[in-house]
């Protein structure tokens, strides 16, 4: 099945994990790609790699979600080149663990300004783009943590709860011009970003034990999520707007 010939889609944190994921699936089902990343060495590698492999045309612009401008010039390059976008997948972000108490607001302000700026600037520069189709689709990635408890991570669970605020916002404006914005939220997947959580210094490990509810509750693979992504961003999901698709092998 192809669901994305003749289609173009702008991904963002498309270097890594599960913007890579999301790539690979949509590139596999002919779908034309725009990259976006901060690491343009390994957005490069992995814009040529996917081209080649499927034959499809892929484009990639480096650049740093936090940069209004920088954003804006990107999508907008982006655009040209391929001649519009009908669906985005945001993924760019970053996750750091801190006991709240003793948080710098330098390191709040890095969590939000990636996380969550990052967030608008993407959207509201491709949304100009998407609008231009009779439909489109907006597929924000959250995380279950707008959910559920997860010690040590305030300042990345209040980004991903306002990310699924901010996309049930995007539904409900945009829903009589086709637009369709819907969130995944993973659980644990095996990533760089989901590696790297650790439990900050002088924390109480037993606060875990909060998170799982049974024992072999697994890390989950990206390209679980990817096939989430490339469902609510094709139109096999055309009835689903404003609402969201948990993946996290039974965490919550
Ligand atoms: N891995 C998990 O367990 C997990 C769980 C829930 C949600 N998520 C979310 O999934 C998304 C992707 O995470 P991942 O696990 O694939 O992580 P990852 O670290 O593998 O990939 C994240 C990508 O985002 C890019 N990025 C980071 N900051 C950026 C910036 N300022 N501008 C542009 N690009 C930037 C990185 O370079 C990287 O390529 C994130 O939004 C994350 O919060 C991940």
């Amino acid at each position: 099945m192809k669901r994305f010939t003749n289609k173009n889609v702008l991904i963002t944190g498309a270097a890594s994990g599960i913007g890579h994921a999301a790539a690979t699936r949509i590139a596999s089902e002919g779908g034309n790609l725009a990259l976006l990343d901060v690491n343009g060495d390994k957005l490069g590698q992995v814009a040529h790699e996917l081209s080649e492999k499927y034959a499809v045309k892929v484009i990639y612009e480096k650049c740093n979600v936090v940069d209004f401008e920088a954003v804006k010039a990107a999508i907008d390059a982006s655009c040209e080149k391929l001649g519009g976008i009908q669906a985005l997948s945001h993924n760019a972000g970053i996750l750091r663990c801190y006991n709240t108490h003793e948080m710098t607001l330098e390191q709040w302000n890095e969590v939000i300004s990636v996380n969550l700026t990052g967030t608008f600037n993407v959207n509201r520069h491709a949304l100009r783009h998407l609008l231009k189709n009779k439909h489109s689709y907006v597929v924000n990635t959250s995380s279950i943590a707008a959910y559920y408890r997860h010690p040590w991570m305030s300042a990345y669970s209040a980004t991903k709860g306002a990310i699924k605020s901010f996309t049930r916002s995007l539904f409900i404006e945009y829903a009589q011009q086709g637009l369709r914005a819907n969130c995944v939220l993973p659980g644990s997947i095996d990533t760089p970003l989901g590696r790297s959580f650790e439990i900050p210094e002088g924390a109480d490990p037993k606060l875990l034990k909060s998170l799982v509810p049974f024992d072999n509750a697994t890390l989950v693979s990206p390209e679980s999520v990817a096939a989430a992504i490339a469902f609510l961003a094709s139109d096999d999901a055309f009835h689903m707007n404003g609402t969201e698709i948990s993946i996290d092998g039974g965490k919550i």
